[in-house]
């Protein structure tokens, strides 16, 4: 995710450039730049939140009425001033932004190398207007060199590009990201989302798959990849910004648990090729050697991170006979543990920058462990240090309270855990292959859940005035709870708490009385009917029931007040599901009691203290 913006017309560029990106924060705020043409290519560019860009433009003597600017959300080379776009190709003469991944750049890279093409930054941008730039000194057209290049680029793309020796126009071109055009009244805009020129125009051409537009101060002009001009209607925004920048859902947080079939696509199917019987773990080293010399593994984490650590134990002890410990990381930094050359560690983190979890992941370093960082934030400070880092494609979670990030570091422990189990000849190629399948079905199965969203949100308006909410499962379901009650304390502000549903004998179940609410999970089949016995405990002494279910097990109902079903899985993958309805039933609980959803009180996204 990036967001990228373009503008052509009379004003000056530099500060409709930089109003553009900060509508567009949403999409990455890790660097940020502009380009200004004025008889040059002028670059300015930096690493950090867009402000300190616009500090730096507003210090310069930059003038220029055409211009491109990017705010970016790092994916090929960490975060700094070299790898933030506009990019240049070598004699600065053409500048482009981009969106998306250049799936084969590093190919191309090598190709051009050849050519004698030096680079700068480690981007696979920069690839991309190098080749541009290649065409160029060719066939000395701009929009001819373009469409030369994307026919050798493989990945998803949206760029807009200007050259020195042509600048009455800005080209923009896509494919698999988004990528629209505002129409002006002598001016006009280029931008990867609504809102970013929405205070301009509401007048927009959407621009589909392997369509160019060559924008210029007053036409703009599609054609396909043969030069052929296209006929498109105009689309009239009627939407105000602020439902714009959350793409139509009235929360962030709604909008992030909707991207998780989309997240878990990106983090999962990459690293699982169909043509063959591998699980494809970039940026991790551990060869089957030092996969069989490990004789214990720490998963270190806080709040819902550390809850994938939990679904990591259960899964690693039971298929790979490793002992796990899953900690926090609050916890671990202070007691001492037990760590040597033999100890693999996996900290788990969406910001990478959690202040005690960096502080486990030291401790571990400096002991001889190796450390596995699974790690949203590209180049952040747990993905540098770590020796390995398996990143989570979720994109940046605004939202406060974790929900793609999270089930996005379920995926990476699923593959994590299914490496490990065939490094050691624990599951067979048959099991790994029913394995895959169903990871591939997932992001389908998530979308049967997601439309159940409005039953869900029946319920939740039923029960949001509960005073005390019990999650109760065995096994994996009990990880599950831990989430599922969290959620429900960070944004709605209820008193919720997880519990072992076999552990509720032993003293929380003098808590319940007539009318708590326990939610039961139920996904874990072998499980089923000693938690259905919990369940009917709690009835017993009038406490009402949720239940979330695998579907078919209808026999729940005549236990459970109300039940959500969700898709039947492998037991292994059974978490990410049941998660789900726990997400959106805390989420209308939140928003039924009038709460802020995206910036529950006391709490912040990134924790860099202890
Ligand atoms: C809860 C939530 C937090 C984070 C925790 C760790 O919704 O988001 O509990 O999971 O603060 O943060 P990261 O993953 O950035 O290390």
């Amino acid at each position: 995710m990036c967001g990228i913006v373009g503008y052509i017309g009379k004003s000056q560029a530099a500060p409709i450039l930089i109003d553009g990106l900060s509508k567009l924060e949403y999409r990455g705020y890790d660097s940020a730049g502009v380009c200004i043409y004025n008889n040059a290519l002028n670059l300015i560019k930096s690493k950090g939140r867009l402000k300190i860009l616009e500090e730096k433009v507003n210090e310069s003597t930059i003038n220029g009425c055409i211009g491109i600017g990017h705010t970016r959300w790092a994916t090929h080379g960490a975060p700094s001033d070299e790898n933030a776009h506009p990019h240049y190709n070598e004699d600065e003469t053409i500048s482009l932004v981009h969106n998306g991944i250049i799936e084969n750049y590093l190919r191309l890279k090598e190709r051009l190398e050849g050519e004698g093409y030096t680079f700068k930054s480690e981007t696979d941008t920069e690839v991309a207007v190098q080749l541009i730039d290649f065409y160029y000194k060719k066939c000395n057209n701009l929009l001819d060199a373009v469409i030369s290049a994307i026919d050798e680029i493989e990945g998803s793309y949206a760029f807009a590009i200007l050259a020195v020796n042509e600048p009455d126009k800005v080209i923009a071109v896509r494919k698999d990201s988004p990528l629209i055009i505002g129409l002006g009244n002598e001016e006009n805009y280029i931008a990867s989302d609504i809102p970013a020129i929405l205070k301009y125009t509401r007048d927009i051409y959407l621009l589909e798959d392997k369509e160019i537009a060559i924008v210029t101060e007053d036409a703009v002009t599609i054609l396909n990849i043969d030069k052929e001009p296209l006929e498109r209607d105009i689309y009239h925004v009627d939407w105000d910004i602020e439902a714009a920048e959350k793409g139509g859902y009235d929360h962030f947080m709604l909008k992030e648990i909707f991207e998780q079939p989309r997240v878990v696509k990106d983090t999962l199917l990459p690293r699982l090729p169909l043509d063959q019987d591998e699980i494809l773990l970039d940026g991790i080293s551990l060869s089957k050697e030092d996969i069989e010399k490990i004789n214990q593994i720490y998963i270190v984490a806080c709040g819902t991170a550390s809850y994938t650590g939990l679904v990591g134990k259960y899964l690693v002890e039971r298929i790979s006979r490793i002992p796990v410990i899953s900690e926090i990381a609050s916890e671990f930094r202070y007691r001492d543990p037990i760590l040597d050359e033999n100890t693999l560690m996996i900290v788990v983190s969406q910001s990478g920058e959690t202040a005690d979890t960096l502080a486990a992941l030291r401790m571990a370093k400096k002991s001889g462990a190796h450390v596995i960082g699974i790690v949203n934030a590209v180049g952040s400070t747990i993905a540098r240090e770590a020796d390995d880092v398996l990143y989570t494609w979720a994109g940046p979670e605004i939202a406060v309270a974790s929900t793609k990030a999270y089930s996005a570091q379920l995926c990476a422990m699923y593959l994590i855990s299914i490496k490990i189990a065939m490094e050691l000849g624990k599951i067979s190629v048959e099991e790994f292959r029913e394995l895959r399948d169903e990871l591939y079905a997932i992001p389908k199965k998530i979308e049967t859940i997601l439309e159940q969203s409005d039953k869900i949100k029946e319920l939740a308006y039923k029960y949001k005035d509960s005073k005390n909410v019990f999650y109760i499962g065995r096994g994996l379901d009990f990880a599950v709870s831990m989430e599922g009650a969290l959620k429900l304390k960070e944004i709605a502000y209820l008193h919720a708490e997880p519990y072992a549903a076999g552990e509720l004998k032993h003293g929380p179940i003098a808590l319940i009385e007539d009318g708590s609410l326990v939610v039961g999970l139920l996904a874990q089949e072998e499980l089923f009917d000693k938690t259905v016995s919990n369940i009917k405990e709690v009835k017993a002494r009038g406490a009402k029931v949720l239940a979330i279910a695998l579907e078919g097990n209808t026999e729940i109902e005549k236990t459970a007040d109300e039940v959500i079903y969700v898709p039947r899985t492998h037991w292994y993958l059974t978490s990410i599901l049941e998660n789900i309805p726990q997400q959106i039933f805390a989420y209308y609980i939140a928003v039924g009691l009038g709460h802020d959803v995206d910036k529950p009180r006391n709490l912040a996204k990134s924790v860099t203290v202890e």
